[in-house]
């Protein structure tokens, strides 16, 4: 099999090494250097882009005759279907969406592909040559037939970035605790590892730990306490997780449910003092309205 990638990010670079380990025939491309002048000689073009570019991208490829029509050609964006690349279907095999539900930060460090999931939905010529690259990745290829890519992008986009950022404010809090700076992503890396392990291995509500599971109350309280002296900045985000990490543990009922009852209280509290001395309001109000909506 023959591949081009036009697009050499960080998607489009991992995914070419990626299959350059499995022996494929792969050509990568930056899109920045414009459109190649030969035709491009591959039975899969993927266009690993950025979302805003594929519309285009898709036309200027399509009007150019650049394309055999016996390429079928794919994206990587999470938020698009098929339709995004639908200039080409005329002149191509067929257009899919190929999404690799994988965080990729960087364009020299390659995150793990393998056990991965990719969403491989379009034309069915398109779509079977998505669902074999997964397979040569070592990933797990699904369609649904129903997504809505909107929504799945959001959830991948909450977890991966939404994780980044939690992590980001851990390294804060390590500081303040007193570990020095460079040492922190060093903790904090193999600690989601093992959440990412739990996740995958026992999913929910079993893949929640800690003081909000075991029901406690006190420890929760001093955090908040040490929280509002020390990195007041990040209470709002601790106290929406700890609000978030509840119904869980009220599912677990690893503590008597007077302890969760407790822990309301205390979250309620700490709420009510700190949104209005914070700029993170919307996190609190998110935390507020989850718990009158119960
Ligand atoms: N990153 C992820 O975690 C992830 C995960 C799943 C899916 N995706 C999807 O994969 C596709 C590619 O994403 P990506 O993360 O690889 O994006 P990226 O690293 O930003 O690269 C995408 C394109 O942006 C261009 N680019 C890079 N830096 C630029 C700059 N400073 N100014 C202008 N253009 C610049 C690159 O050009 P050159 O080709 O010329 O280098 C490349 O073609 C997107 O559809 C995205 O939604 C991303």
């Amino acid at each position: 099999m023959k591949v081009f990638v036009l697009g050499a990010g960080k998607v489009g670079r991992a995914l070419a090494q990626g299959l350059r380990e499995k022996k494929v025939d792969v050509t990568l491309r930056p899109a920045r250097k414009g459109l190649p002048k030969a035709r491009i000689d591959a039975d899969v073009l993927v266009l690993a882009v950025r979302d805003r570019e594929l519309g285009p991208l898709a036309e200027k490829l399509a009007a150019s005759g650049l394309v055999s029509r016996k390429t079928v050609v794919l994206h990587n964006a999470g938020a698009l279907p098929a339709d995004a690349l639908a200039p080409l279907r005329p002149v191509t095999a067929g257009v899919a969406q190929m999404h690799p539900m994988i965080s990729f930060a960087s364009r020299t460090f390659f995150p793990t592909l393998t056990r991965g999931q990719v969403h491989a939905k379009g034309d069915p010529k398109a779509e079977k040559a998505a669902r074999s690259l997964a397979k040569l990745l070592g990933m797990t290829p699904r369609t649904f037939a129903k997504l809505d890519t909107i929504g799945y992008h959001a959830a991948a986009g909450l977890v991966a970035n939404g994780a980044a950022a939690l992590a980001a404010i851990g390294e804060e809090l390590l500081v303040v605790a007193g570990v020095p700076r460079e040492e922190a992503p060093k903790m904090l890396g193999p600690l989601l590892r093992s959440v990412a392990e739990n996740v995958e291995k026992l999913g929910f509500p079993d893949a929640l730990t800690g003081p909000v599971r075991r029901g406690d109350a006190g420890a929760i309280e001093r955090q908040i306490g040490l929280l509002r002296e020390r990195l007041p900045e990040a209470l709002p985000l601790f106290i929406a997780s700890a609000w978030a990490q509840l119904p869980l543990a009220r599912t677990l009922a690893d503590a008597p449910a007077s302890n969760f009852d407790a822990m309301e209280t205390v979250l309620t509290r700490a709420g009510s003092a700190v949104a209005p001395t914070t700029k993170r309001r919307p996190a609190h109000g998110r935390a507020q309205s989850r718990r009158s909506a119960r």
